[in-house]
């Protein structure tokens, strides 16, 4: 059976986890934990990063950041996990669903205006499958508004709008190392900070609510509780893992690329023949790799073709339901909006498996397989 993913190794988790056991520094806040914020800081060019336990948590921080409360409306796709809206939800706000666009899953910038009422605090771009969301027209309305941008960049990791990285270019970003993510931790986040008004704050909301990172750096002589937060930050353990991954970033992220180009090009005369679509990367994004998907023309259809692949030992995945269609969405809102395009996907978009193990051969042997569910049914 080719799984879906596989946790790629490369080998060197192991060695930096031990070193960080037996230098006795197990707690957050240590070498490996500065070394990687660090990576990211100089490669992509942060103000600041504060790695987290998950992206869950590093979108948590964002809304305490952003200064949510009750009432206040943050703009989101609905087409995304549960986790971009939810962090925003647990301050107390109220979600208004965007829809996705036409050509990929990504927020239709053109739709966002007409959502925007005295009430809005936040915009929430998710670059879907790490194609950058339309940035120039979603900071333009941005500042127009006087909102604020929190880009979710889970899948984004070295991918960029316009030769900016993403996660750079809204005020606050959130990346996940998710097991399933190019670069993993088993679980693990890390919060972008790209305004220098948010550092000092977001030290402390990292740090449960303290100015423990003040002390550390001994800019006070004795630290305590001064604004709300939680424990945000990772062990010296993940981050020695992360280390390891982080190190070989290039040999992973080329690696997924050419498995990327290999099923684009192999299911390209289907996409012509019009049973499938394939993604569409803008020619202002930039394509990590982070998966590769195919839109079908009905749920149905795709249905069979899951079926279909696992019985050639194949596992496929469909990937979100529709937020605004959620059983929780629906028990806290009068009004549930159509979006259309939301749902198509929700119904139609199917990925194949991606992972760093994956072998040509076998990316090959999936397209053939894909082919001919296809062809078989024409007979
Ligand atoms: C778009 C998006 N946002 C947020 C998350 C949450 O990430 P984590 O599992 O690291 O909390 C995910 C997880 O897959 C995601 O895909």
């Amino acid at each position: 059976m080719i799984p879906f993913n596989k946790p790629f190794l490369t080998g060197k988790e192991a060695h930096y986890m031990y070193q960080a056991v037996y230098t006795g520094k197990l707690s957050g806040n240590g070498v490996f934990t500065k070394e990687c914020q660090q990576f990211f800081e100089e490669k992509y060019g942060f103000k600041k990063c504060l790695l987290t336990t998950s992206c869950t948590d590093a979108l948590e921080m964002a809304a305490i950041l952003c200064n949510i409360g009750p009432g206040d409306e943050v703009i989101v796709p609905s087409y995304t996990f549960v986790s971009s809206a939810l962090a925003f939800v647990r301050q107390g706000a109220k979600i208004v669903f965007a829809d996705s666009m036409e050509r990929n899953p990504n927020i239709d910038a053109e739709k966002i205006e007409a959502l925007i009422t005295p009430r809005t605090k936040v915009i929430v771009p998710v670059h879907y499958a790490g194609v950058a969301c339309d940035m120039d027209g979603i900071m333009e309305i941005a500042d127009r508004h006087h909102l604020l941008v929190v880009e979710d960049a889970a899948q984004a990791i070295d991918s960029y709008y316009k030769g900016r990285p993403l996660g750079t270019i809204g005020h606050l970003s959130a990346f996940s190392f998710h097991e399933t993510k190019n670069i993993i931790s088993g679980e693990g986040g890390l919060l972008g900070i790209n305004n220098e008004r948010f550092i000092r704050r977001a030290e402390i909301i990292w740090e449960k609510g303290t100015n423990r990172s003040e002390f550390f750096r001994g800019e006070v002589n004795k630290y305590g509780w001064v604004d709300t937060g939680s424990s945000f930050l990772p062990s010296e353990v993940i981050s020695a893992f992360l280390w390891a991954q982080l190190e070989s970033l290039d040999d992973i992220q080329g690696k997924r690329k050419s498995l990327w180009n290999a099923y684009y090009e192999g299911l390209t005369p289907l996409a012509e023949k019009g049973f499938i679509r394939l993604p569409q990367i803008p020619d202002y994004a930039t394509n990590n790799a982070h998966m590769f998907y195919i839109v079908c023309r009905s749920l149905e259809e795709r249905a069979r073709l899951i079926a279909y692949l696992k019985e050639h030992d194949i596992l496929s995945v469909f990937h979100y339901l529709s937020l605004h269609k959620s059983d929780f969405y629906v028990k806290h809102s009068e009004a549930i909006p159509e979006l259309s395009l939301c749902d198509m996907y929700a119904d139609c978009l199917l990925r194949l498996p991606m992972f760093y193990e994956l072998t040509l051969e076998q990316v090959d042997g999936i397209v053939n397989n894909v082919n001919a569910f296809f062809n078989d049914k024409q007979k």
